[in-house]
């Protein structure tokens, strides 16, 4: 049985060269990539790259592990972009995150903004430039972007925003959550079966490994997003390196504000109940499931 600081460890040396060298060494001067770079290494738990290393490895895909460890890097990089937005005083107007000042805390309004573009950008250009290079991954590229824009964690961050001081219905809850968090999971879950099978727009219709992967990572999506809540309202500050107590402060609409804190329980057990489900179909079908069993069992446990 693997462990979760282990697999997090592992995943930290993996991830942590190919981030720290997304920009050319000679823009490290400038101001906005000061910031981007700022966020991209306050050290974040980095789940999302963990996930598709773990993918990689339970499909075994390990033949094309260094375009998995590219892939996972700009997903990492889309992912911080949505932090320091979403931080921003128009939006959560955070002060706190990583354990540290969040971006425009530290750089001001106008870089942070232009970090979280120039994060955006560079990874939609790594996206490009990896279809040009290999066109056999051109679906894996366009499919990360679109989990990223409207159909996944913009369009999810737009209704969180449009839902704060509404009561909104369950439906509507659920399509929130699944897109803001569940999107870009889906995308780290997924990306490695996309490269290693050369997917195309017409293959993908109809696999059953791909539906089951797509399944798994709703579920871990909206058990990561209720955990989230849920810390929210019962971890602190200097364990979770974010402030705590917004949502309420927000009126956001969230499993716990909405449903209650028992209720909000119950939805996470139910998600990890229906990710242990499809593992064990994974596991049926061959696939090597015990480090996705590890971090399942995390998503409930997990401090911060
Ligand atoms: C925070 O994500 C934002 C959500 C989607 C809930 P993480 O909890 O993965 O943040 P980092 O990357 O570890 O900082
Ligand atoms: C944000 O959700 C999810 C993103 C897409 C960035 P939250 O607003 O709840 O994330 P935290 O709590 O600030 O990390
Ligand atoms: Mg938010
Ligand atoms: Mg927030
Ligand atoms: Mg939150």
């Amino acid at each position: 049985m693997s462990d979760i600081n282990s697999l997090i460890s592992s995943c930290e040396s993996w991830i942590t060269p190919e981030l720290e060298s997304v920009f050319d060494p000679s823009m490290a001067s400038d101001v906005t990539v000061k910031a981007a770079m700022y966020s991209l290494m306050a050290g974040g738990k980095r789940l999302r790259p963990l996930m598709m290393k773990m993918t990689s490895e339970m499909i075994d895909c390990t033949d094309i592990s260094s375009d998995v460890l590219y892939y996972a890097a700009t997903l990492e990089m889309i992912h911080t972009y949505s932090l320091i937005h979403d931080d921003l005083p128009a939006m959560d107007n955070d002060d706190l995150r990583r354990g540290k000042p969040t971006c425009h805390k530290a750089y001001g309004e106008g870089f942070a903004i232009l970090a979280g573009d120039l994060l955006l950008n560079t990874a939609c250009e790594r996206l490009m430039y990896k279809a040009m290079e290999k066109p056999e991954y051109a679906y894996a590229s366009y499919k990360m972007a679109n989990l990223a824009g409207i159909d996944g964690m913009i369009g999810g961050q737009s209704i969180d925003l449009a839902s704060e001081d509404k009561k909104i219905d369950l439906d509507l809850l659920f399509k929130l959550q699944e897109k803001k968090t569940g999107a870009l999971i889906e995308s780290a879950v997924v990306t490695p079966y996309y490269l290693a099978n050369k997917s195309t727009v017409s293959s993908v219709v109809g696999d059953e490994t791909l539906s089951l992967l797509k399944m798994l990572a709703g579920h871990i999506g909206l058990a990561f997003q209720i955990k989230d809540d849920i810390l929210d309202v019962t971890s602190s500050a200097e364990v979770l390196g974010k402030n705590v107590g917004k949502d309420q402060r927000d009126e956001k609409s969230t499993f716990v504000t909405l449903l209650g804190f028992d209720a909000a329980c119950d939805y996470l057990n139910k998600e990890v109940e229906g990710a242990r489900k499809v593992l064990s179909c994974l596991n049926g079908k061959g696939y090597r499931t015990a480090d996705y069993e590890t971090l399942v069992d995390y998503l409930v446990n997990r401090e911060k």
